[in-house]
Formats: structure tokens, sequence, C-alpha cells
């Protein structure tokens, strides 16, 4: 599976670590930068891979900030983005299996990287649960359709 990684300065760390950490596992890793701890502008990063799995040119992608905040607003403004914040091991398996997340969202200052790289391997490793979270997710897919018309 190609999986896109990218953070600010602040999730910078974090990333490469992960990073590393997937290729041994036999993962195709996609950077998408930053490529330092020089400070940079977290919506540039985020806003370059949730381009790239709303239209379908990449499976599911990692976005690390302080906080994963910032990198979840800027996502989840993309169609058919679902980018989950997982601050917890609990929530990393449940935005896999509710909300069926093709992003997930991480905190370089708010997690330890080991804790970062844990909550990947849940998100990875576990499906989605379909029945009344299909019914959902589908209503999300209106949703958009309608506010790009103005409907709603
Ligand atoms: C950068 O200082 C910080 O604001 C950013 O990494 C992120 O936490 C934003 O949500």
């Amino acid at each position: 599976m190609r999986i896109g990684i990218a953070s600010d300065h602040a999730g910078y760390r974090h990333k490469e670590y992960i990073k590393k950490a997937l290729e041994e596992r036999g993962y195709e890793v996609v950077d998408y930068g930053t490529y330092s701890e020089e400070s940079v502008d977290y919506p540039d990063y985020a806003s370059r891979l949730a381009s790239d799995v709303s239209r379908g040119a990449l499976e599911r992608g990692i976005l690390i900030c302080g906080t994963g905040v910032g990198m979840s607003i800027v996502a989840n403004k993309y169609p058919n983005v679902r980018a989950g914040l997982a601050y917890s091991d609990e929530v990393a398996e449940l935005i896999a299996r509710h909300n069926n997340a093709n992003i997930i969202c991480l905190g370089g200052r708010t997690m330890t990287k080991e804790e970062a790289l844990r909550r990947v391997e849940i998100w990875l490793s576990t499906g989605f649960d379909g029945g009344r979270h299909k019914r959902r997710i589908d209503k999300i897919s209106r949703l958009e359709g309608e506010i790009c018309r103005g409907s709603k």
C-alpha cells in the first residue's frame, strides 16, 4: 500500500520516525515534506497530501503538526477526505471502524513518537465496520455535494 506522510516543523521528528518504521515494514511511503525543523505553514503540507487523497492518487495519508488539529481542519476541506485526529489508541481504532478515515492526524507536541506510530499501526490494521457507519459516511458525501451547490 502507498501511504503519504506530511508534517510541519512541529511534526517533523515524528514524521521521520514513522516513515522509517513503515518503510521497514514494507510500505511504500511518499514523503510530502517538510524536510527540516525550520518553521513552515501547516496548510501548505496538509493541502498537497489531502488533494492527492481527494482525487484518488493516494490511498491513505498521515498528517502531523503540533496538535494534529490544524492538519485535520485543512484536510477535511477536501471532498472524499475523512481525516481523524487520533488522540488516543481507542480513537485510532474508532476512526477506522466508524469513520473509515483515509487520513490520520497526529500531534508532534501532544504524543510521543512511539504513541504516534502505535496509533498509525492500529489505524492501518483495523477495518471499517460498515452498516450504519456506511450510511452516515454516505450522508457526509451528499452534504459535500449540497454545500458545493449552495443548497445547504
Ligand atoms: C505550529 O506552531 C502549530 O501551530 C502547528 O503545528 C499546529 O499545532 C496547528 O494546529
